[in-house]
């Protein structure tokens, strides 16, 4: 059992905290700015909440993080009450947040001068993996520090991978939102076809997703998509949060993303539409107005 903080108790973060309380047996304090929430996570599951995060992280040996952007992110870590205020010395700091690499190698070298260490660790799954424990995590770091951490990572996950020094987890995240990106179009478009073609959709699926065609996306978002349901799942600002990631760090590596950033620009569309919370299967939405 470990000494474990978790900052952020979001849509992701809260069933995450869950998790590692529950299912790894950790003691679990848990910050959250807005604390109604972390007072409503102790009340069902036992622990502490903390005031900031440097209270939260204060003598804990891992202490977790699922905020929104780079900002966030900084401000959670190395502002003023940030928990690189308070870590212990051999201690390690576990990034759940989907942001860039460069905050990550920042980071990562903040905590070394610190005397303790950094994973970026995105994760991919959603709402429902997290809620179900099963999230995907990519983790960017040393060897022997992932190799420490991964039993605590692991009580929230079903897959974790170490892809390189930090900074790989986010890039392997981009790489993520890039093949979802492209893919999430090219089934709006063919789900849209197909209407207008006067096919029973449900009937195409079930045949054309046992073949080359199928994906997660055709599986779990064709039917929400042929009924124009979006009011669930990743949001279309978070994508867009994402995608600007991708884009600027393909600006820095020099690799082409047309579709990618004309997708980008579709989810634009989508949310002068309102789709601003709506699933990223909303690409649809666009098709059909
Ligand atoms: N939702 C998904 O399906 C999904 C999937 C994979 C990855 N992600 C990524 O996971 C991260 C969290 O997503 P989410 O869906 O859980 O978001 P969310 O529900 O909007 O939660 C965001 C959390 O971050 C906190 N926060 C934001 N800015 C902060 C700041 N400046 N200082 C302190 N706390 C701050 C929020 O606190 P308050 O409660 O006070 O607002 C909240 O606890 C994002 O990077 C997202 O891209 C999400």
């Amino acid at each position: 059992m470990a000494s474990v903080a978790f900052l952020g108790l979001g849509v992701m973060g809260y069933p995450m905290a869950a998790h590692l309380k529950n299912r790894g047996g950790h003691d679990v304090t848990v910050y959250n700015r807005t604390t109604a929430k972390a007072e409503k996570w102790v009340a069902e599951h036992g622990g502490s909440y903390a005031r900031t995060p440097r209270e939260a992280a204060e003598g804990k040996d891992f202490v977790f993080a699922c905020v929104g952007n780079d900002d966030d992110l900084r401000s959670v870590t190395i502002g003023s009450d940030g928990a690189f205020q308070s870590m212990k010395k051999g201690s390690v700091f576990i990034d759940n947040t989907t942001a860039s690499a460069e905050v990550a190698r920042e980071l990562g070298e903040a905590a070394k001068a610190r005397g303790f260490s950094f994973l970026d660790a995105p994760v991919s799954g959603g709402q429902a993996g997290a809620e179900n424990g099963v999230l995907t995590v990519m983790v960017g770091g040393e060897q022997a520090v992932f190799d420490h951490a991964r039993p605590v990572i692991e009580a929230y996950a079903r897959m974790v991978g170490l892809m390189g020094p930090v900074g790989a987890g986010q890039l392997t995240k981009m790489i993520n939102q890039i093949c979802i990106a492209g893919l999430v179009q090219g089934l709006a478009e063919g789900i849209n076809f197909g209407q207008r073609a006067g096919l029973d959709i449900e009937k195409v699926v079930e045949v054309i997703s046992k073949g080359a065609a199928g994906s997660w996306q055709m599986e779990n978002r064709h039917k929400t998509m042929k009924d124009g349901k979006y009011d669930f799942g990743f949001a279309v600002d978070w994508m867009r949060k994402d995608l600007k990631i991708c884009l600027e760090e393909a600006d820095r590596n020099g690799a082409a993303l047309p579709v990618t950033a004309l997708v980008d620009q579709f989810y634009k569309d989508v949310q002068g539409m309102g789709g601003n919370r709506w699933d990223t299967s909303s690409l649809m939405a666009r098709l059909q107005k």
